[in-house]
């Protein structure tokens, strides 16, 4: 396997080649690749096309996976239980029309976020595979959440050690003005707590964990929480810690929900958009996680 840092701080971000995503992994490849993830944080795989089966049985040599926000959205015919449908298309395979409800997923993931941060247990690796990118836009954006802990002034990681964060999934839906949840709903998803400060188990760098869909910290107001939670997601997502990836046919892009955050970009909806995600569970998230 051949690593190529992908930003100029070289421990975040790299494209991996030597590895055919159709073949099963030794117990040695899956170790080095988690250990790449480990220091990068994310990994870019080229030229690595899968059909649904093929990107399950890929993804489960790096754990047991999670079906997300299922719970709320309900099963989508065209995709196996396993895997999310991130495309703007509907159960026919056209472009679904922009009122459609489907797009409302698109746009919140145009908001900066860690997959299932809204879940217990959460998300380690989500896997995104491109069947079809849009012809303009459309980009994802990942940023480095270990670096940018380390940037924070002493003054703001000792004002924020020891604060919990609480999630929730409908959060980044009821900001764009989608609210029209039913109770069921609302209750199949209750709010979580996470530390915003942690420490990543596999590099031992401590990294915040924030993102859209922490909405309060516990034990102050919500506008003072939110704020300094806004304030953690403007200092996060600075230029000097993103990568911005440009997809192509066949890409497989692993991200580590730990320690990134990451947004889709704007594309025209009207036009065809077309990828798979499969996430893992974050097994160790199952016990308690110590800040
Ligand atoms: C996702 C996601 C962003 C995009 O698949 O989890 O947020 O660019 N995708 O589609
Ligand atoms: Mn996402």
């Amino acid at each position: 396997m051949k690593i190529t840092p992908l930003h100029t701080d070289p421990r975040f971000a790299a494209e991996i080649a030597g590895v055919d995503t159709k073949v099963p992994l030794t117990p040695e490849q899956v170790a080095a690749i988690d250990a790449a993830m480990d220091q990068h944080g994310m990994l870019v795989f080229r030229d690595q096309p899968m059909d649904q089966e093929q990107q399950v049985a890929w993804s489960r040599q790096f754990g047991p996976l999670t079906e997300g926000f299922k719970k709320v959205t309900g099963k989508n015919p065209r995709m196996k239980d396993e895997l999310a449908d991130i495309s703007n298309l509907g159960a026919d395979g056209k472009v679904v029309s922009r009122d459609n409800k489907r797009i409302v997923n698109n746009l919140a993931n145009q908001l900066w976020h860690a997959d299932s941060s809204f879940q217990k247990p959460r998300a380690k690796y989500s896997m995104l595979s491109c069947v079809h990118p849009s012809s303009w836009g459309g980009e994802t954006e990942y940023t480095d959440l270990r670096a940018a802990y380390d940037a924070l002034p002493e003054r703001t990681k000792k004002a924020i050690d020891g604060l919990v964060a609480e999630h929730w999934a409908l959060h980044s839906r009821i900001l764009l003005g989608d609210d029209q949840y039913t109770e069921e709903q609302r209750a199949a998803m209750p709010p979580v707590q996470w530390p915003i400060v942690q420490t990543h188990s596999g590099s031992k760098r401590k990294h915040l964990y924030i993102g859209v869909h922490a909405d309060k910290i516990v034990g102050m107001t919500v506008p003072e929480g939110r704020m300094i939670l806004m304030d953690l997601l403007e200092h996060a997502t600075q230029p000097k810690f993103i990568y911005r990836h440009e997809w192509r046919v066949g890409d497989l892009v692993i991200w580590d929900n730990r320690c990134t955050l990451h947004r889709g970009r704007h594309y025209d909806l009207g036009e065809r958009r077309e990828l798979r995600r499969s996430t893992t569970v974050d097994t160790e998230s199952a016990q308690d996680m110590a800040a």
